[in-house]
């Protein structure tokens, strides 16, 4: 595998963050001090005119794009590059005064006011020529500058709009959908139940009041017709980008596993992926290691989007947040574990929000590089410089890539279908956080894993874990027997293989679409358990696992039973089984057990599918990136007590030193050993 170098001009793991000169125009001296810090902070990049639109055009069609201009010459003289937004995450007032049609509308239909941010109708054409003039004079002004490093399509898209223009784009969208045919809708929706049977594709409404509509296509739709608006509206902007600088790589920033976007559909429009990590450190619910590790999950499902090619990390908060419901400070060293965890994953930078804080408004209190102190010497400051000090030795990792071998299946539509459906427990479903226990289950093994949808290509897997798989996607039912006829081993659990992407059931038994004789099991009730209920599964090699919210009671036809249920009316029946398809094999596991059973499960399929796995301490995280025939093994010690690690043999890239045998980490430290693949063991 070769290296995917993302940006040439860039010598290293890109260092930089937001940069608002707009607010300080009146502050010259601030603005050279700025650019005297960022080179003391060793930033390679910064992102600038997320929210300069009221700047650049403060009245209808008058342009002020000089100051751009300036900042970005300046920034480029001091070898630093500009990633460029576009200004179109927020307005100005005369824009939403005079066409207040391009303000979002509510699920009550509502119309917004101005003075929010990212609340702008995707649909209304005013809006959308508006934007248009001032991207063409943004690229009029700087689109040849040597300076601009790639776009940044808006900011943090999200929401949905309920205005009449949407609401007739998605009675468009579903015409196109089901051929114009609305009996063919009907019958996806099963629309006869409670009479909701349309006769016309004019007949049917967004689901105001989101949440109270009984028919489950509707709300389903209504989601995915979001995402084909915000894409369609993100490629309205993507194409004056792409005609007119076709060099420059575009991307748009997202958000922590976003519910309301299905982000694999816009990445496919993108030409790398980025996103905005804000973890809960230091929370008072969960452990220091689980919120990494939750994070470490977040960066595979972005890195895994597009998963031969590195991502970016483009904000994180230096120090503190201002949002969160208590705004802990990173505890000394964590700066600097979070950003090596990003690049572990796969990322090729790590930046911040925000470069310098405001004096005012509603992030005057948010973390920055630059506090109002103003000086270099603060702790913060002193962390990012050290951090900026050590990419720049990282050179070598750039453009390296994450290969995993061991694939966690999820996908938004997935997650949309099991929320929506009326049955088990609306409290304990929890879909994404199974999947990141999981996550965290398989990753204290030291391997690799990517976040891939059921209808991603598997042939890069040996081990695939599908958990709560109950919507397939066309397809998904053939690519995991091909899987497991190939010799992969392959885990699913509870709720696989319910419903069709129109949520209507498989008749003939669950999981369906002939994964039944895949598993060798059908799933014939499932028995939702209230919150202190426990269940235990005891496993034919003497071990036990504790179940706990969800139990199906299976009937098994030819699967090797390895685990039973302890009690209940299904006590001595099939809980967990294995069906042997040559050397590939078919795990079914029919209760939510425990992370210690779990873990023991995936050990015995990540052995038998020959990956390595790596006896680590309570709390350290391995990671690996390869390239060239090198690789580079991160480890990070996601606790405030220094670890030691044995069995790892090479060369320390931040010292220099030679390890042999046992690596020693401080309290948050991290480690990246170079070794060359053939060494491996
Ligand atoms: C991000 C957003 C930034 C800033 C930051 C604060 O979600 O893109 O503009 O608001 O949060 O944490």
């Amino acid at each position: 595998m070769e290296r995917r170098i993302l940006f040439p001009q860039i010598d290293g793991i890109m260092h930089g963050g937001d940069y608002n000169p707009e607010q300080w125009l009146d502050r010259p001296d601030i603005l050279a001090e700025d650019i005297r810090l960022m080179k003391e902070a060793h930033m390679t990049s910064a992102t600038l005119g997320v929210f300069s639109w009221s700047v650049y055009e403060p009245r209808e069609g008058e342009f002020h794009f000089e100051w751009l201009k300036d900042t970005m010459d300046r920034l480029y003289e001091n070898g630093i590059y500009t990633v460029l937004a576009t200004p179109s995450g927020a307005r100005p007032a005369w824009l939403d005064e005079k066409y207040p049609e391009a303000m979002r509308v509510d699920d009550y239909g509502v119309r917004s006011h101005h003075g929010v941010r990212h609340n702008h109708c995707m649909s209304a054409p005013v809006y959308r020529k508006k934007v248009a003039a001032v991207v063409n004079g943004l690229i009029d002004a700087v689109g040849d500058h040597p300076g601009l490093l790639m776009w940044h399509v808006s900011n943090e898209f999200g929401g949905e709009c309920f205005c009449p223009l949407c609401a007739k784009r998605f009675q468009d969208w579903l015409g196109e959908k089901f051929d114009h045919d609305i009996e063919r809708l009907n019958r996806a929706w099963w629309a006869t139940f409670w009479s909701h049977k349309y006769s016309d594709f004019s007949q049917i409404e967004p689901p105001y009041r989101n949440g109270e509509f009984s028919s489950l296509g509707l709300t389903l739709e209504w989601k995915r017709f979001t995402t084909y608006s915000m894409t369609d509206y993100m490629k309205s902007e993507i194409a004056i980008l792409r005609e007119r600088t076709p060099q420059i790589p575009i991307t748009t920033n997202y958000m922590k596993l976003f519910y309301g976007l299905d982000y694999r559909v816009m990445s496919k429009e993108l030409d790398v992926v980025s996103w905005d990590s804000y973890p809960l450190f230091h929370n008072d619910g969960e452990s220091f290691a689980d919120t990494m590790g939750e994070n470490a999950f977040d960066h595979a499902v972005m890195r895994s989007m597009k998963r031969d090619r590195p991502f970016m990390l483009m904000e994180s908060a230096p120090g503190l947040v201002n949002w969160q419901p208590c705004n802990k400070l990173r505890r000394p060293g964590v700066h600097e574990l979070a950003g090596m965890q990003a690049v572990a994953l796969g990322s090729d930078t790590v930046q911040y929000f925000q470069w310098r804080k405001g004096r005012g408004s509603f992030e005057q209190y948010h973390g920055a590089v630059v506090d109002h102190l103003g000086t270099a010497d603060t702790r913060v400051f002193l962390e990012v410089a050290s951090m900026g000090a050590l990419l720049e030795k990282l050179s070598d990792i750039r453009g390296t890539i994450v290969k995993a071998r061991t694939a966690i299946l999820f996908d938004w539509d997935n997650m949309w279908a099991i929320d929506a459906m009326r049955g088990l427990s609306q409290e304990t479903k929890d879909y994404p956080k199974t999947c990141v226990r999981i996550y965290r289950s398989l990753m204290r093994f030291g391997v690799d894993i990517d976040v891939v949808a059921s209808d991603d290509s598997l042939d890069r897997y040996d081990v695939v874990i599908a958990p709560m798989l109950y919507m397939l996607r066309p397809g998904a039912a053939e690519s995991l027997r091909a899987f497991v006829e190939r010799g992969g081993q392959l885990l699913a659990t509870y709720l696989t293989g319910y419903v069709d992407m129109d949520q209507l059931n498989f008749l003939g038994g669950f999981p369906g679409e002939g994964l039944a004789e895949l598993f060798g099991v059908v799933s014939e009730e499932i028995d939702s358990l209230y919150p202190s209920d426990r269940n235990q599964v005891n496993f034919s090699d003497g071990t036990a696992g504790t179940v706990q919210d969800y139990a199906e009671v299976l009937r098994v036809m030819d699967a090797e039973v390895l685990g039973t249920y302890d009690s209940d009316f299904y006590a001595g029946t099939a809980a967990v089984t294995v069906k042997a398809h040559g050397s590939g094999k078919a795990y079914y596991v029919a209760a939510r057990l425990d992370d210690g059973a779990m873990g023991r499960l995936f050990e015995r399929l990540l052995q038998a599918a020959g990956i390595p796995v790596s006896e680590l301490p309570d709390g350290v995280e391995r990671h690996t990136r390869e390239a060239d025939g090198k690789e580079y093994v991160f480890y990070l010690n996601c606790s405030d007590e220094p670890k030691t690690v044995s069995g790892v043999w090479g060369a320390s890239l931040l010292d220099g030193q030679q390890v042999a045998g046992e690596l020693q980490l401080a309290a948050y430290g991290t480690a990246v050993i170079s070794q060359l693949q053939k060494e491996r063991t």
